[in-house]
């Protein structure tokens, strides 16, 4: 925990998820880790600001909205709601919803683009090449299927161009570039993102055009009413935007005061180029310093299969979530895929592992304990702390250095990996209750070893609990509730602080030891075993 005056800002965006459809899996993906990782760092004290939002303008958007025959203002402001529904039932805590339509935002990319063209960097010139709409983006002809589909959307054959452009003058800034990436390997995560763009910028980089003259969905160029400017100029510069607070007049001045650079950049791996590449070269052009770190995810598949629509393989994280909950959905993905690598849903794995992990070893294990507390103990835990279990405990052993090496792992957005170290205390907890008895214990009449062993173990599901709070917030908070405590992980922010409700401090919730509440909550199962839908079993 940070000093209060002293407390760190930790920005951080999800990309700005295009409007052409209803959020799907991959959105809620990048957006149940980004929230991971904001409520992480508030965790830690520090001033958090998770943005999101949608990318409205560009071409997609233009003929999805035209197929429907609405307006393109319309139709996205029916779009956007889906996503803050869905945010809302994965218990998203975002702190910005930024819009590229809004009008602040275009004073603020009007601005930008002024400072890039005093600069020298926008000329005008001929464009021609493959480009796929799906995307937003031109293509080599040598990265197009034998269909002349791009590799990601395989069923929207690209389509040639050939037109006047303003470029951007991207090759101006390739040893800029170069260098950033020397000097700091860790701002392109993990490292196989960040030779892919090592890769791409030592072939040279070209520049490239930010305007269009057929697409009237979007904001004009400030030059010439001819052309609208490029999807992607416009987008990145939405989380500028987000920055601003809503009172502020929207000039990038006030959109950089507090909040600038951003710490992370959370993005999947198709939209590396753009962040790792276009945004820095953007941003140096307009003088401005560089965000902190982009890290690019992997893809998900269903069934070891690519997904989509026209494969009839999506997987709707609504129903989803209605299905199985907010927790497991969340848990799922941030425990069995190492952020950075391609993972895969596979329903009966998923129910497994939903039921092993938070069922079997987390649920009954805290349901034993208590279970326990209540016949053994008259249902007062035991009035220990830390010290008065021996330096041997294995529990105490595992639980005193569990918060650094979980710390590490977060701080690394290595979730899998602290999910696993905080599973192994759960699970050694279970094998301590086996092995040591307390029923024998307790016939035995040696109460004070019974106390020691509950003691113990419920010490180690509160710690759990604690550092999984970030990933399963409504479960979490069932267990610190019926521990005695009154902290509600879902409405907890920073600025609670030392003043949490129950006194305690929250640095000291990461460490193993705590003293025990005298009274406990109702002891209720926290998480019910899953049935698998019939025609999956
Ligand atoms: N509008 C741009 C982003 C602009 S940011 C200034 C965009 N939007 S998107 O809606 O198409 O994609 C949003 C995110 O979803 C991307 O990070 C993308 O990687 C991710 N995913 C799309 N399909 C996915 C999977 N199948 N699996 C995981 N994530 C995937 O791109």
């Amino acid at each position: 925990m940070n000093d209060l005056n002293e407390r760190k800002t930790f920005a951080l965006t999800t990309p700005l998820y295009y409007v052409n459809d209803i959020p799907h899996i991959g959105s809620a993906y990048t957006t149940i880790v980004a929230d991971v990782m904001a409520r992480w760092q508030r965790l830690q004290g520090n001033s958090v600001l998770l943005i999101t939002g949608t990318d409205e303008h560009g071409q997609k958007i233009e003929r999805t909205a035209a197929a429907k025959g609405l307006n393109p203002q319309e139709h996205c402001d029916r779009i956007v709601t889906s996503f803050a529904n869905l945010w809302a039932k994965l218990h998203i805590q975002y702190d910005r919803f930024s819009r590229t339509t809004a009008p602040r935002h275009q004073a603020i990319v009007n601005e930008f683009f002024e400072r890039v063209w005093e600069k020298g960097d926008i000329y005008l010139d001929r464009q021609q090449g493959w480009y796929c709409v799906a995307c937003e983006e031109f293509k080599e002809k040598r990265e197009l299927l034998d269909n002349g589909c791009c590799p990601i959307h395989t069923n929207l054959a690209a389509e040639w161009r050939d037109e006047e452009n303003y470029f951007f003058r991207l090759s101006k800034y390739q040893a800029q570039l170069e260098q950033i990436y020397q000097e700091q390997p860790n701002f392109i995560q993990p490292e196989s993102r960040r030779n892919e763009v090592l890769n791409f910028v030592n072939q040279g980089l070209q520049d490239f055009s930010i305007s269009r003259v057929n697409v009237a969905w979007g904001f004009p160029i400030p030059h010439d009413g001819q052309h609208t400017i490029y999807v992607w100029f416009d987008a990145l510069l939405g989380y500028v935007t987000a920055l601003l607070d809503p009172e502020d007049e929207p000039t990038l001045e006030n959109a950089l005061a507090k909040w600038w650079p951003i710490d992370l950049h959370l993005i999947g791996k198709d939209i590396l180029r753009f962040h790792a590449i276009y945004w820095p070269a953007m941003l140096m052009s307009a003088g401005l310093p560089l965000p902190k770190r982009v890290f690019g995810h992997g893809f998900l598949t269903k069934d070891g299969r690519k997904m989509g629509k026209s494969l009839g393989n999506t997987l709707d994280p609504f129903d989803l979530v209605d299905r199985y909950g907010a927790d497991a959905v969340r848990y799922y993905f941030v425990k069995e895929i190492e952020l950075g690598q391609d993972g895969d849903f596979q329903e009966t794995r998923f129910v497994n592992i939903l039921n092993a992990d938070l069922a079997n070893d987390l649920g009954n294990l805290l349901n034993r304990t208590l279970g326990m507390v209540k016949k053994y103990c008259q249902n007062i835990p035991p009035q220990l702390t830390g010290v008065d279990i021996p330096n041997d405990n294995r529990l105490k052993n595992m639980g005193i250095n569990l918060g650094v090496i979980v710390e590490q792992k977060y701080d690394a957005l290595q979730f899998n990996q602290a999910c696993e170290e905080i599973l192994a205390l759960i699970r050694a907890s279970n094998k301590f209750i086996d092995e040591s008895a307390p029923w024998s214990l307790f016939k035995q009449k040696q109460q004070a070893a019974v106390e020691k062993v509950l003691y113990a173990v419920l010490e180690s599901v509160r710690l759990c609990a604690y550092l999984l709070s970030p990933i399963i917030p409504t479960l979490s908070s069932k267990i610190y509730q019926q521990l005695g405590f009154v902290i509600d992980f879902n409405t907890f922010r920073s600025e609670d602080g030392e003043n949490s409700p129950d006194g305690v401090s929250f640095s000291k919730h990461c460490q193993w030891g705590l003293p025990t509440n005298p009274q406990l909550g109702t002891p209720e199962p926290i998480f019910s075993k899953l049935e698998l839908p019939l025609n999956d079993s």
